[in-house]
């Protein structure tokens, strides 16, 4: 039926209309024995048993096992011989059962072989700089320099196929729901997201710059005035920051804006994009309704904003037993504490004091009883969140305290024990500061570490994956910057501050709760978003705080408040970060692994050398001039 010679190259490229595969590496079943296939991919190995060629062909689909035989043509052995790792090719053959024993049920073609009659080599590869698969130990830069080899390997292949399955899914979802995706300029005047901005030269205008949006922020609510009241944009965004495992300098949001909403409304249907996404992606049923912190019961209970609630450890207030007891360090970080609040107090600003803090590691989490220099190990994390020290104790078989610190606890045993539903061969942790805070992050950052070395973020009981969302709202709306004595916006001062803030807005903005939500998930922050400001008297008033006089916030935010004069409809939003989404799905710690051409640690890219150099007539066109010593 299909016939090819064996068509040396360069004479194939005409020759693809005969080449053309009919089915793909990974859809040959027992059912299909006897048929005659062409097949084209990548050589993914080849083994040579005297004679007879094993192998492997690979596509984006799937591995095919193919052979050419011993009593095959000589050009044809000729060719196999001549095959090397990841060489493209065309061949042609029958497929047939793999005799009993040979059969692979590891492989999803494990049933098959296909018997080769003609190959075409289509194209060569030199020798690779690492193998094409998941076992290569290759490091990053590596990895990004040969990019290409690397988004071969069937992990990225399937990392890259959810993430277009997850878009196409919120495209599909969101556009029922009545939402239209509208783009927004990648030129913009820049936008104030907390980072800095990349610039882009304007040649018409010397001495102008378009910024890269670090998100649509203002146009998506100019949106909502405009009256397209439910807007959505799989959108790119570009921040100037440090770049870590869950931040990229370029990335993606799932960006969604709506009109004549509160709260509850943003947040039920970003509930419904979720499970409609799991369902579709992962065949996965998410709860209706997520659970919910307020951003206070987080930092408490969690010691993080963005608690990990695959596991239920929680921090508890140990205060009035280190008030009773007898160890200084804790009894200091209190007294200091509340001189700081105190004094805070008397200039009308409310701050929260200091606290200790305890932990309970149940025995049974423990593999075995936590060494001293594993609570080293635990104390040096805790440091890095800027405590003084880990105190800890443990649980003896009676039920006392052991260890540690426990013997400045005589006489309260029973009730910490009790306070803490601590029991036999259970560990204490313990931390106290005199900024609440501190000994809360701290304590937080102990309980993520504990989270990963005791495994307890693993698969559920049926060998799945879990996904535990978690609401945090009601998060103050400002945050007091020490370094630059100020209060900054928490999220952005486009947030709504909850009515019942409105009258003490200027005289106590510390405690002023913001009409703004968090999706977290798995211990990641995935969405943020808030309820905005329509108001124009109003979002003067929070720019003043932030410290935009009425001459910069004109400046800069003019056009939307000019915009907000016309009528601007009550209206909210969120973001869900797409590439922490696809990343958490995909169980990976890093979204470089779910972006095809991620930038390095370094914001860089190796495989195409970016940031590059750029003639000098271009910068003479962009009347930029470099100083500095030439690279
Ligand atoms: P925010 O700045 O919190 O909010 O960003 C929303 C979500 O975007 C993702 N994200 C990132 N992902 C990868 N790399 C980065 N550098 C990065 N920065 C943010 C996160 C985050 O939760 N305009 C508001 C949203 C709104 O109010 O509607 C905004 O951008 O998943
Ligand atoms: P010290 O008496 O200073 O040697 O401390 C004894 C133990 O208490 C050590 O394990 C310290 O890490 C711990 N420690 C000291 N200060 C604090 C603090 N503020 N919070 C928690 N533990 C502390």
């Amino acid at each position: 039926m299909f016939i090819i010679e064996y068509i040396q190259a360069p004479e194939y490229i005409e020759c693809m209309e005969l080449l053309k595969r009919t089915t793909t590496c990974g859809a040959l079943r027992k059912d299909d024995s006897g048929k005659t296939v062409i097949l084209n991919g990548w050589v993914h190995r080849k083994r040579d048993h005297g004679g007879i060629f094993f192998i492997n062909l690979r596509d984006r689909y799937g591995l095919t096992q193919t052979v050419v035989d011993q009593d095959a043509p000589e050009e044809l052995k000729a060719a196999a011989a001549e095959l090397r790792n990841e060489y493209c090719i065309a061949l042609e053959g029958t497929v047939r059962e793999r005799p009993a024993g040979m059969v692979n049920p590891g492989m999803p073609t494990g049933e098959i072989e296909v018997l080769v009659r003609h190959l075409v080599i289509l194209s060569r590869s030199e020798v690779l700089p690492f193998q094409v698969d998941e076992e290569s130990k290759a490091g990053e830069d590596l990895r990004l320099t040969y990019r290409y080899l690397d988004l071969r390997s069937t992990g990225m292949q399937n990392r890259i196929r959810l993430r277009s399955e997850v878009s196409f899914a919120v495209r599909e979802w969101m556009t029922a729901q009545g939402f239209y995706e509208i783009e927004t300029p990648t030129f913009i005047k820049s936008t104030p997201e907390g980072a800095r901005d990349y610039l882009v030269p304007s040649r018409l205008y010397p001495g102008k710059f378009y910024a890269l949006p670090q998100s649509p922020q203002l146009y998506k609510q100019i949106l909502m005035v405009a009256g397209f009241d439910k807007y959505f944009q799989i959108a790119r965004c570009y921040r100037d920051e440090e770049t870590r495992g869950d931040r990229q300098p370029e990335f993606t949001q799932i960006d969604i804006e709506m009109s004549f909403v509160g709260r509850e409304d943003v947040l039920a249907m970003t509930e419904g994009l979720m499970g409609r996404v799991f369902r579709k992606t992962l065949g996965l049923e998410l709860p209706a309704r997520f659970r919910r912190l307020t951003w206070e019961e987080a930092q408490e209970r969690y010691g993080s904003d963005k608690p990990d609630l695959r596991f239920d450890l929680t921090l508890r207030d140990f205060s009035p037993f280190a008030e009773a007891g007898e160890f200084q360090a804790f009894k200091d970080a209190l007294r200091q504490g509340e001189q700081a609040r105190q004094l805070a107090a008397e200039r009308g600003v409310s701050i929260a004091g200091g606290a200790v803090k305890a932990l309970t590691v149940p025995a049974s989490l423990m593999p075995s009883p936590y060494s001293r220099k594993q609570i080293e190990e635990l104390e040096a994390q805790a440091k890095i969140y800027r405590a003084k020290g880990l105190a800890w104790m443990k649980v003896g078989e009676g039920g006392g305290l052991e260890g540690g610190v426990s013997r400045f606890f005589a006489g309260q045993e029973g009730a910490i024990v009790s306070a803490l539903d601590a029991g036999p061969g259970d560990l204490i942790l313990l931390a106290a500061d005199s900024r609440r805070a501190v000994a809360n992050t701290a304590l937080g950052a102990v309980r993520s570490k504990l989270g990963r070395d005791l495994k307890l973020t693993g698969p559920g009981p049926d060998g799945k994956s879990r996904f535990e969302f978690v609401w945090i709202v009601d998060f103050p709306m400002f945050e007091f910057n020490e370094e630059e004595n100020r209060w900054e916006a928490a999220h952005h001062m486009f947030t709504w501050p909850q009515d019942q803030y409105h009258t003490t807005l200027e005289s106590d903005p510390g405690s002023v709760k913001g009409d703004l939500y968090d999706l977290v998930l798995n211990g990641f922050e995935l969405a943020s978003g808030s309820i905005r400001i329509h108001d124009p008297e109003l979002q003067k008033r929070v720019f003043r705080i932030v410290g935009f006089g009425p001459e910069e916030a004109e400046r800069r935010f003019g056009f939307l408040t000019e915009a907000f004069k016309y009528g601007a409809p009550p209206h909210g939003g969120i973001a869900p970060g797409l590439d922490r989404l696809v990343m958490i799905m995909a169980g990976e710690t890093s979204i470089k692994e779910v972006i095809a051409f991620p930038k390095n640690s370094f914001a860089a890219s190796p495989m195409d050398d970016c940031p590059g150099e750029v003639d000098q007539r271009q910068l003479d066109e962009l009347h930029l001039r470099v100083e500095g010593p030439a690279p």
